[in-house]
C-alpha cells in the first residue's frame, strides 16, 4: 500500500502572461515545480512523485529537478514523463507510469507550490480511512453569479445573469486530490474519449462514476497561481514563511 503524487506541470500558463511554462517559473529564486514536488515529498507517506512536463519539455524538466535534489525527510524517488494537450490528458499520462503496487494516488497542480504538509497529509489520512476521493475546499469570499454561456458576439458585453447560487452550499477546491488508484484510473479510462477541453478537477470525473466525493479542510495557502496578482501573493507567503 503506497502513495504517489502525480504533478500534471505540462501547462503553459497563458493566465499569467507571457514568459516561460508556468511550472518553470522562479518563485523565491526557486522554479514553482521544485516547490510543488517538495510539497508532495513533505509527506512521509508519499514515496514517489511523478512530474507531468510540457510534451516537448521532459528532458528539461528533468535536468532542472536533478539541480534541485530532494533533502532529508522530503526523500521520494521522483520520475518525469511528458503531458498531453489538456489537463485531464496530462494526469492520465501520469498515471499511466504508476507502478502497480501503488494503491492511494493525489493528483497535485504544480501551480498550488505553498500548500502546506498538514492538508497533503489530511487527504492522505481520509483517502486511507476508505474515501474513494477526497478533495481540500474552502467557503468562498466571493458571491458567485450564474451567467448564459457566452457567445462570440458577446465578449467585452454586459452578461445577463441567469441565478445566484446559495453562498454558503459552495465550496472552492484545491489540491493535491486523493483518490483511491482503481477509482481514479477507472474515471479516467472512462472519460479519456470526452477529452475536449478536458476536465479541470479529477474528482468531478469521479463523481460522473457515481462514486462518492468527500470534502477536507482546505488551506489558503494552497491557492493556485494563476494570474499575474498571484504571484505577488506567492512571494509574500514565502517570505513570511523564511522570516
Ligand atoms: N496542466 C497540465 N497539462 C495541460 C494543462 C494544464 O499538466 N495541458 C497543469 C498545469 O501545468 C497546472 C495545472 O494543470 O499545474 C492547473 O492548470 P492551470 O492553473 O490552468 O495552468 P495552465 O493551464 O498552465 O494555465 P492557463 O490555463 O492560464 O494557461
Ligand atoms: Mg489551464
Amino acid at each position: 500500500a503506497r502513495t504517489a503524487a502525480v504533478i500534471p506541470a505540462a501547462g503553459r500558463g497563458v493566465r499569467l502572461g507571457p514568459g516561460a511554462p508556468k511550472a518553470l517559473r522562479a518563485l523565491g529564486g526557486t522554479p514553482m515545480l521544485v516547490h510543488a514536488v517538495r510539497a508532495m515529498a513533505a509527506s512521509r507517506a508519499v514515496s514517489l512523485v511523478v512530474v507531468v512536463a510540457p510534451p516537448d519539455g521532459a528532458a528539461e524538466v528533468r535536468a532542472l529537478l536533478d539541480d534541485h535534489p530532494l533533502t532529508g525527510h522530503d526523500r521520494a524517488e521522483v520520475l518525469v514523463v511528458p503531458g498531453g494537450e489538456t489537463r485531464q490528458e496530462s494526469v492520465r499520462l501520469g498515471l499511466a507510469a504508476l507502478p502497480a503496487d501503488i494503491t492511494t494516488v493525489l493528483v497535485h497542480d504544480a501551480a498550488r507550490p505553498l500548500v502546506p504538509v498538514d492538508t497533503v497529509d489530511a487527504v492522505i489520512t481520509a483517502v486511507r480511512e476508505g474515501a474513494p476521493a477526497v478533495v481540500p475546499a474552502l467557503p468562498l469570499a466571493d458571491t458567485v453569479k450564474q451567467v448564459e454561456p457566452r457567445t462570440g458576439a458577446a465578449a467585452g458585453e454586459p452578461e445577463l445573469v441567469t441565478g445566484t447560487p446559495e453562498r454558503s452550499l459552495l465550496r472552492a477546491v484545491q489540491t493535491p486530490q486523493g483518490f483511491d488508484r482503481r477509482t481514479l484510473d477507472a474515471a479516467h479510462e472512462k472519460f479519456a474519449a470526452l477529452e475536449g477541453e478536458g476536465a479541470t478537477d479529477d474528482a468531478g470525473m469521479v463523481e460522473r462514476l457515481g462514486a462518492p466525493v468527500v470534502l477536507v479542510p482546505g488551506h489558503e495557502e494552497a491557492f493556485k497561481v494563476t494570474r499575474p496578482l498571484d504571484l505577488v501573493l506567492a512571494e509574500a507567503v514565502l517570505a513570511r514563511r523564511r522570516a
